[in-house]
């Protein structure tokens, strides 16, 4: 086993929506150790200009970089839409990116019709348009801006009377377009799928791309000879630049898992 495969597999988020990636990754990759960093304090990153998350991005990254990781998943879908490109030009590692996945959802739809629920960032980038236009031009993508959801989210405000109202009307939007598919195209997402589901039903196929990222990062590091084969005890550590709380929160009691508040 290479040497370069001990060290900790880094992850980025504007806060702590990409730990619904991280989970995916620790099934997955039990093996291997990781460094989260949850730039909470610069939450939300979906109206930011294409610069600011850029610049954002760059510092995530040279954080975890600086703590040895050895690749680097962008667990945001605004970061990677945005600042992936760069990032792969820039720097040595490899990097996994996450992008909403509209590509089985068009393949599979019924009704032609898809709903897509993500940051005005993620909706508005150059990327994202590029994959939208490779779609069947028989499908249609409905786009809603889940304007608000990560601010509440970050503010601990997830199960709440807000978000039922905020979720409620953005996802009605949608749903009057006899949409068969939604597709959650910002990692904060995930957390809301019982909220989401309780609105449109079991007859609507809700998808986000975590599994395909934990997949795509075992590829990665099996191509790269970097996959920790060693069975040990793997640690995690989480390191956030706001409150603890809501990082304590989704991640539950897991006892290898350490927190910690950095100025950052
Ligand atoms: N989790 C980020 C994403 O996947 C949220 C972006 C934001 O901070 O607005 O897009």
């Amino acid at each position: 086993m290479n040497a370069a495969s001990k060290q900790p597999i880094g992850i980025f988020d504007s806060g702590i929506g990409g730990t619904s990636i991280w989970k995916k990754i620790h099934q997955f990759l039990p093996n291997e150790n990781t460094i989260y960093l949850a730039d909470s304090k610069n939450a939300p990153y979906g109206q930011k200009s294409e610069n600011k998350i850029l610049e954002l991005s760059i510092k995530n990254t040279e954080f975890l970089l600086n703590k040895n990781c050895k690749l680097i998943v962008v667990a945001c879908n605004t970061a990677t839409t945005n600042a992936i490109e760069y990032l792969r030009e820039h720097y040595a590692v490899p990097f996994i990116g996450i992008e909403p996945a509209i590509k089985p959802a068009a393949i599979n739809t019924k009704t032609k019709n898809i709903g897509i629920l993500a940051t005005k960032g993620t909706l508005n980038s150059r990327l994202f348009t590029t994959t939208s236009n490779t779609i069947n031009q028989e499908v249609f993508i409905r786009e809603q801006v889940g304007e608000g959801l990560v601010e509440l989210i970050e503010d601990g405000q997830l199960v709440s009377t807000k978000m039922t109202h905020l979720l409620t009307n953005h996802l009605h939007k949608l749903l009057k377009y006899n949409i068969d598919y939604l597709v959650l195209g910002c990692t904060h997402y995930p957390y809301l799928i019982p909220q989401i589901q309780k609105i449109i039903g079991t007859d609507i196929t809700i998808i986000d791309s975590g599994l395909a990222v934990a997949k795509q990062t075992k590829k990665i590091l099996e191509e790269n000879n970097l996959l920790n084969t060693q069975n040990l005890k793997t640690k995690h550590f989480f390191f956030t630049n706001k409150t603890t709380k809501v990082l304590e929160f989704v991640l539950g009691h897991n006892q290898n898992c350490i927190i910690e508040k950095l100025n950052f």
